[in-house]
């Protein structure tokens, strides 16, 4: 198959979460399964320069007042092709989506200009010898590319390009759904008739995410419980009427982690290597943790981890809430997180926790992949009580490395961690079933240092070779989707 992933996070280039981790690696095992794959993705001030190269090619759209012309970059190295946008609209701001001052206010042109871009690249740049041809799959993520679908039929179908080709539109976090002030649609230099209904339109709002949840010809999302939830009043973030409306084609389909960049039989970042074989290495791993933070080095004292955004979303109010009981409990906290604009309280509270306990709790502010690596290794257990959870990676890279999870079974959560078995987990979202949850883990920490779900959690398998059939399928429904419909 051929297939273009449109995103506004492909990692390395970039990353803020998991979109960014997941169209990586998605497209890395494609590529690996015989596919011919390109990504499509901003290069942001942050991304990395080593190996992009002039494409020689460009995408021009008129956008805002005036026409903007992008290059298209291509990444030299082996594996998918990788395309990077450059505009100073990407590469000229300190931030992916904003900085301290919030949300960007102009997203919707940056994004409209990515979803341009590759369109164009789709049709110009060659994956191997060739190009994609006329009929490549479009695989586009998330409310920044979910109205690809319009651009496809405004601007290329009517040339004659891409008849054939079927949008897939992957949901991770439809919290977010780019629904903004109806009169932003005139900065994207499409028709009237696009304001509407079955177009751009949703109670009176420019709704982007929207758009792609009706004009997509399959929808999946990021783990089979969350597909679910989507359609319930509760978990559908006002989009559940349309969710149900098109629930025979949406597939949940659990991401995997990238088994090779989290292994901790060879982790760089780690100060000795460990197995599920030879668990020795992780309390080495412990002590060097606990002495960079300098906290205590307490072999026998329960290392409770958090990995993740600084987020409602997490759950990080019930974190913080419960880290005063679980420092009663004995146990040490070491949360690493950074948040958007709107919840820097929740960081300052973290701190304030940090102060409070000074020999038992620390916050790390920042992304710092080093870091993250090394509190999987060195935690005991992993706090991660969101309120709501498409996939989520880190409670798969917790198995993986002997950090046993304590989360809330929920969305992907449920679908990854069997409680009892691999990890803990709570149904209500509140503090008291939380520490309900944490408690049966620190008891049995103290029972056998949790030695047999360590084991248990570290033999399982969350690669992402298993998963690529599981798209392919999609990939086909969407393909036959589209068929049918031209023949209608
Ligand atoms: P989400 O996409 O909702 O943020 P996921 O669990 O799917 O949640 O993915 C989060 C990814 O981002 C993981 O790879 C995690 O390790 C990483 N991450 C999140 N916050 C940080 C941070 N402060 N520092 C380093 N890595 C982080
Ligand atoms: C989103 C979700 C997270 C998921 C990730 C990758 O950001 O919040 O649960 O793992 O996307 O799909």
């Amino acid at each position: 198959m051929e297939v273009v992933i449109v995103s506004s996070e492909v990692a390395p280039f970039s990353k803020t979460g998991g979109l960014g981790d997941v169209t990586a690696a998605l497209s890395s095992a494609l590529h690996r399964a015989g596919h011919r794959v390109m990504t499509v993705s901003p290069r942001y001030g942050v991304t990395p320069l080593d190996g992009l190269k002039d494409s020689g090619h460009v995408a021009r759209a008129y956008l805002g007042t005036s026409e903007q012309t992008a290059k298209l970059l291509v990444h030299t190295a082996k594996g998918p092709t990788h395309v990077l946008v450059e505009h100073p609209m990407f590469a000229d701001r300190a931030g992916i989506y904003g900085d301290q001052n919030g949300s960007f206010g102009d997203n919707h042109i940056r994004f409209a200009l990515l979803q341009r871009a590759g369109l164009e690249a789709a049709r110009r740049i060659p994956v191997g010898r060739k190009t994609l041809g006329e009929s490549p799959i479009f695989h586009v993520h998330d409310w920044q590319t979910a109205s690809l679908p319009v651009y496809l039929d405004q601007v290329y179908r009517p040339l004659g390009f891409f008849r054939d080709s079927p949008v897939v539109l992957t949901l991770h976090n439809p919290a977010h759904q780019g629904r903004l002030p109806a009169k932003m649609f005139d900065d994207l230099d499409l028709p009237q008739r696009w304001f509407s209904p079955h177009g751009l339109e949703w109670h009176g709002d420019l709704a982007l995410l929207k758009c792609g949840v009706l004009r997509a010809d399959q929808l999946t999302t990021v783990s089979p419980t969350f597909a679910w939830e989507i359609t319930t009043a509760a978990g559908g973030f006002g989009l559940d009427v349309l969710f149900r409306g098109r629930f025979a084609e949406l597939t949940g389909i659990l991401n995997g982690i990238d088994t090779t960049e989290w292994d901790p039989t060879s982790d760089p970042h780690l100060d000795a290597p460990f197995s599920a074989g030879d668990p020795t290495g992780k309390a080495t791993c412990k002590a060097g943790l606990q002495a960079e933070l300098g906290l205590p080095m307490e072999k026998s004292r329960p290392l409770v981890g958090s990995v993740g955004r600084i987020d409602p979303q997490k759950g990080t109010e019930l974190l913080i809430d419960s880290i005063p009981w679980l420092v009663d409990q004995g146990a040490q906290v070491v949360v690493l997180g950074s948040a958007h604009a709107a919840h820097q309280k929740l960081e300052w509270r973290l701190r304030e926790m940090e102060d409070a306990y000074p020999d038992r709790v620390r916050a790390w502010i920042g992304f710092d992949e080093r870091i993250a690596h090394r509190i999987e290794a060195a935690a005991d257990i992993f706090a991660m009580p969101s309120l709501f959870e498409p996939c989520g990676l880190n409670q798969m890279y917790s198995m993986r490395y002997g950090a046993v999870p304590v989360v809330r079974a929920t969305g992907g959560l449920a679908d990854s961690v069997q409680d009892g078995v691999t990890g803990f987990s709570f149904v209500e979202p509140t503090g008291f079933a939380f520490r309900g949850a944490l408690h049966r883990a620190l008891k049995q920490f103290a029972a056998d240092g949790l030695a047999a779900m360590r084991a248990e959690g570290m033999s399982r398998d969350f690669g992402w070779d298993a998963v690529v059939p599981e798209y392919e399928a999609v990939y086909a429904a969407a393909v036959e989707g589209r068929a049918r419909l031209l023949r209608a």
